[in-house]
Parts: structure tokens; sequence; C-alpha cells
């Protein structure tokens, strides 16, 4: 597939390791941007695992992604200093407004919507980080200037 000849070569570069899965799988996400099916059989392959078990290392790990993103990844934090904050408001609202649930994407493919936890901006919660860049005190105004540029 279109994975394979890249992929055998960032296993191959990273398979001594002690541990090599978090390893492999955080080099072809980078990659990627995502751990495709056809990949997560080449690495069961070379690590003598089954594909079930590496998929099931890719569905623990909230960093990981197993479809393409969208153009713009909105991460909100769902941890317990900005749930205090009213983080859970803001992530209501924003599946509202993209009408999505997190882990999902708009339709459009312009927003992904990921939980976080913890960004370590507590002191400044609720926390949010929209391609990388991280935003404090997020309220809906905040959101929505976010996500309208995000769309355009
Ligand atoms: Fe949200 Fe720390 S709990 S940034």
């Amino acid at each position: 597939g279109e994975f394979t000849a890249r992929s055998l070569s960032i296993i191959a570069s990273l398979k001594h390791l002690e541990g090599p899965m978090l390893p492999i799988l955080h080099a072809i996400q980078a990659e990627f941007g995502y751990v495709p099916d056809e990949v997560k059989q080449l690495i069961a392959t070379e690590l003598n695992l089954s594909r079930a078990e590496v998929h099931g290392v890719v569905t623990f790990y909230h960093e990981f992604r197993d479809h393409p993103s969208g153009r713009h990844v909105l991460k909100l934090c769902r941890a317990e200093a900005c749930q205090s904050m009213g983080s859970d408001h803001i992530a209501d609202r924003a599946r509202q407004v993209l009408g999505i649930d997190f882990h999902q994407t708009t339709l459009d493919g312009a927003v992904t919507l990921e939980p976080v936890y913890c960004l370590g901006l507590c002191a400044c919660a609720p926390a949010a980080m929209m391609d990388g860049e991280l935003y404090g005190r997020v309220d809906e105004q905040c959101l929505g200037d976010m996500l309208r540029e995000a769309r355009r």
C-alpha cells in the first residue's frame, strides 16, 4: 500500500529499542498524521504481535489517531482544573456548533475535536489548543472566534 515503504523503514530504525511500540507509533503518526490500518498490520508483523494488540495500544493512548485529522485540530482540556472552571459547557458548545462529538471530524474536513487531559495551563482554565497553539480562559466568544477562523 501507499504507506508500506516509509513505514517499514521507520519500523526498522526503531524496532531494536526496548519497548519499541510507542516510539514506532509516535514516528508513524508524525509521518502520516495518524496510524493507518495497514501500518498497524506491518507493525504487528515486524514485532511479532497480533494486529489487535497494536490496535489496542493505538486506541488506549489519546495522542494516537486512527483516522486522518481535519485541516484543524481543536483539543479541549477535560481534566479537573478546567472542569471546575466550566470546560464541560465549552465542550458542549463546541460539539453543538461543530455537529460532532470528540474524536470526530466535521464533514467538510475542517475541524477535528479531541479531548486532552491537562495542557499545563490550569491557572488559566479552561484551556484549549488549536493547531498546537494554547488558549486560556476559553469562553464561548473565544471558542466561536477559533471555530469561525478554522472553517473559513
Ligand atoms: Fe486543563 Fe490543566 S486541567 S490545563
